[in-house]
C-alpha cells in the first residue's frame, strides 16, 4: 500500500484550524483504506517559533521538508511580527528552494454560493489562475542605501527569466488544453508602463502562443484585468501572470466565486525533484482567527489538489464532490458563506458526505 510522506506546517492564525480539518479529511479517506496512507511530519513553524529562536523555521528546516512527498500548509502572519520577516522566513523561500514554479488556481461559482457580481449563475465563473511564484517582483533583489537619512535610498528590482516567463506561460497554455472549457488564455501584464519585464513578458506570452492555434489568446493590461474580473468574471478561462500581479487577481477571483475560504492553491515543482506545496489561497486572518469561523473548505480543497498531484485522482475527485455537495446543500456552513456552522463542523460534515460518496 503507497504510503505518501506529508509535511505538514499548520503556521499562524487561521492555519492551524484550517489544516485540521484537511487533516481530519485525509485521517477519513485513509482510515480503512487498503490503499491510501500518509506518514505527517508536523512541523510547528511560524510565529510562534520565530518568537522562541528569531527564525521561521529551522537551519535545516528545507533538508527536513525535502524528505516528504508533498507539504500541506497553513498560513504565516502574525500581527505583531512584520510580514516581510513572517513571508520571507519560511513560505518564500520554500518556494523558491524547491522550484515550485507553477502555482494554479481554480475559481469556480459552486451551486449554492452567490456571486457578489450580479447575474452570475454557479458555474457561469469557471477560471484558473496561473501565478508565475519564484520570481518576478517577489525575487529578493535589492537594498537599501543611507537609512535613516535624507538620502535613503531602495531599490527593489523584478527579474524574469526566459526559463520562468516561459515556463509558466506554457504551463498555462497546457492546462487550458487539458481542461477544455473556453479555450481562451489571457495574459496579465502592465506593459504600457513596465517596459522592459512585461514588454518581454508579451513577447514570449505571443511566442508560446503560437504552439497552441487553437487556444484564442487575449493580453489585458492589470488595472483592465482587475475591472474585468469584477464585471465580466465569467469570461475569462485561464489567467496567467506575474508573482505579485497574479497574487492580487486571486483574491478578486476568490471574492467573486464567493469567499477567500473557497480559494485552494497548488505550487508545484515541474521537475517533480522537491515536493510540492498545497495550501489556501488565504492567509492567517487575523480578524477571524481562534474563532472557529475560518471557512476550511479552502484548505480541505488543496489537499485534493495535492492528491491529484500525488496520482490519487479517483480520491481527489471524491473531495471535489464532496465540497461541491456541501456547497450545495448548504446544511453545513460557514458564516463568510451566510451559515452559522463552525470550521470543526464543516470539516465533519466533509467527512460524513465522503462516507456516503
Ligand atoms: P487574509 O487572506 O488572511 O484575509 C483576508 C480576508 O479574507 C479577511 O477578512 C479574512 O477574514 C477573510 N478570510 C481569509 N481566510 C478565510 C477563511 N478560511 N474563511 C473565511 N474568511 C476568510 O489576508 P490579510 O488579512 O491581508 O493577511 C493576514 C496575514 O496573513 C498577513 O500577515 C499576511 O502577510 C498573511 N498572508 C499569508 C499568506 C500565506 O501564508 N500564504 C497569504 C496571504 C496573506
Ligand atoms: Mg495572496
Amino acid at each position: 500500500m503507497p504510503e505518501y510522506k506529508l509535511a505538514v506546517i499548520a503556521g499562524d492564525g487561521v492555519g492551524p484550524e484550517v489544516i485540521a480539518e484537511g487533516k481530519k479529511v485525509l485521517d477519513a479517506l485513509s482510515n480503512g483504506s487498503t490503499e491510501l496512507n500518509f506518514a505527517y511530519s508536523e512541523l510547528p513553524w511560524g510565529s510562534a517559533y520565530y518568537r522562541e529562536t528569531g527564525q521561521m523555521m529551522p537551519d535545516d528546516g528545507l533538508e527536513q521538508l525535502k524528505l516528504n512527498q508533498a507539504i500541506f500548509f497553513g498560513a504565516v502572519g502574525d500581527p505583531d511580527i512584520p510580514d516581510h520577516i513572517t513571508l520571507q522566513g519560511l513560505l518564500l523561500p520554500m518556494r523558491r528552494a524547491f522550484d515550485q514554479a507553477i502555482s494554479i488556481r481554480p475559481c469556480y461559482l459552486h451551486p449554492g454560493v452567490d456571486s457578489p457580481i450580479v447575474g452570475q449563475k454557479p458555474g457561469d465563473i469557471d477560471m484558473v489562475i496561473y501565478r508565475e511564484n519564484t520570481e518576478g517582483e517577489y525575487a529578493p533583489v535589492g537594498g537599501r542605501l543611507y537609512p535613516g537619512t535624507p538620502h535613503e535610498t531602495v531599490i527593489q528590482t523584478g527579474v524574469f527569466t526566459k526559463r520562468g516567463t516561459e515556463r509558466i506561460i506554457r504551463a498555462a497554455f497546457e492546462g487550458c488544453v487539458r481542461r477544455n472549457k473556453k479555450n481562451k488564455v489571457t495574459s496579465v501584464t502592465k506593459s504600457n508602463a513596465q517596459a522592459f519585464s512585461m514588454v518581454f513578458w508579451d513577447e514570449v506570452f505571443e511566442e508560446v502562443s503560437l504552439d497552441y492555434p487553437q487556444i484564442e489568446t487575449e493580453s489585458l493590461l492589470v488595472d483592465r484585468a482587475a475591472m474585468d474580473l469584477a464585471r465580466w468574471p465569467d469570461r475569462f478561462d485561464v489567467i496567467v501572470s506575474s508573482n505579485l500581479f497574479a497574487d492580487i487577481l486571486s483574491d478578486i477571483a476568490a471574492v467573486v466565486t464567493g469567499s477567500m475560504g473557497l480559494a485552494a492553491s497548488a505550487n508545484i515543482n515541474p521537475s517533480k525533484e522537491y515536493p510540492s506545496m498545497f495550501e489556501s489561497v488565504h492567509g492567517a486572518a487575523f480578524d477571524i482567527a481562534g474563532k472557529g469561523l475560518a471557512n476550511p473548505l479552502a484548505t480541505i480543497s488543496a489537499a485534493g489538489l495535492m492528491l491529484d498531484h500525488l496520482g490519487e485522482h479517483s480520491t481527489a475527485g471524491r473531495i471535489e464532490r464532496a465540497v461541491a455537495r456541501c456547497l450545495e446543500e448548504r446544511n453545513v456552513i460557514t458564516a463568510d458563506l451566510g451559515g452559522n456552522n463552525s470550521t470543526s463542523q464543516v470539516g465533519d460534515e466533509i467527512v460524513r458526505l465522503l462516507s456516503i460518496d
